[in-house]
């Protein structure tokens, strides 16, 4: 059978992936605006940062939603922030709940619906959107504690946004938040029939190596957690999707294929030769060897 091309349409649905649309900025906002499926059996996921405005997110989110035959949602830190200029100031897991109850009204597939079975070509997965966060594991060579890495990063002079507008209410901290939803989400994964593949959706890389190249290696802190590191052979992922480093790109670990699927800032898609906010597909998969964008 004669494999699929790099990056075609597929005549009978793909499963296409975007993320950190940050719709914040006018000309991200019509890079949406100009996004469309290519065929009516698309389904689009969309791997968090959407914007950080509830009104901003309801926007994208809808405009999506009527669009593609159905949009998978994953949390980003951005929609988790409490901006002060945002008239819903709800804060941390009230903010989330929030961000949940308007994906249902919209028809969204949030982290807290069932798993939808991706049937199209290269299926069948279960298709599963994760809400992970952080807990400050990914740090530097002989930085024993969270307290540490956090006090050097500070040192450094990098520090996440989060840090000031990301609050975990009702929980202590952020790592603590992000260890209840990664004890929860696995027994939810553990629960999935044996013979079925997944493709696990986060925001933030599920293993550490693409964090690898940041310019400033002390922001690993706020990209992922290494709890995180045996999921996609554990649960069987045919492929892993991410955003949140705006380092668009493909690696393969143990035969996955980790997909990095960010718009990122006007100010770096500019810089790329590729058009901007062109989705990653994801299935049918590329054949191995192959990028599944330039
Ligand atoms: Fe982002
Ligand atoms: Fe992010």
């Amino acid at each position: 059978m004669t494999p699929p091309p790099p990056d075609g349409p597929s005549p009978t649905g793909s499963l296409l992936a975007v993320s950190d649309l940050h719709v914040r900025y006018a000309e991200n906002r019509a890079v949406v605006e100009a996004l469309r499926p290519s065929s009516d059996q698309d389904w689009l996921l969309v791997a968090g940062d959407v914007g950080e405005q509830m009104a901003d997110i309801e926007w994208a989110l809808a405009t999506l939603a009527a669009r593609f035959r159905k949009v998978v949602w994953a949390p980003g830190n951005h929609e988790l922030w409490t901006p002060p200029d945002d008239p819903v100031q709800a804060r941390g897991a009230a903010r989330y709940d929030a961000l949940v109850r308007l994906c249902r009204d919209l028809g969204v597939t949030s982290p807290e619906d069932p798993y939808p079975v991706w049937r199209g070509p290269g299926g069948p997965a279960a298709v599963v959107p994760l809400f992970l966060l952080y807990d400050y594991s990914f740090r530097q060579p002989g930085v024993r504690t969270a307290e540490e890495a956090l006090r050097r990063a500070d040192e450094a002079g990098v520090v996440a946004t989060d840090e000031f507008l990301l609050h975990s209410d009702p929980y202590p901290t952020v790592a603590d938040w992000c260890r209840a939803r990664v004890l929860r989400t696995a027994e939810r994964l553990a629960a999935l029939p044996a013979d079925l593949p997944t493709v696990l959706v986060n925001h933030f890389p599920l293993v550490r190596e693409p964090t690898e190249v940041l310019r400033y290696p002390e922001f690993a802190l706020w990209c992922g957690t290494e709890s995180t590191a045996d999921w996609p052979v554990r649960y069987r992922a045919a492929a892993v999707v991410y955003g949140h480093l705006h380092i668009p790109r493909l690696i393969r670990k143990q035969g996955v294929p980790h997909h990095e699927v960010s718009l990122g800032y006007p100010r770096e898609w500019r810089r790329r030769s590729t058009a901007p906010g062109r989705p990653v597909r994801i299935l049918p998969a590329a054949a191995p060897g192959t990028g599944s964008r330039p």
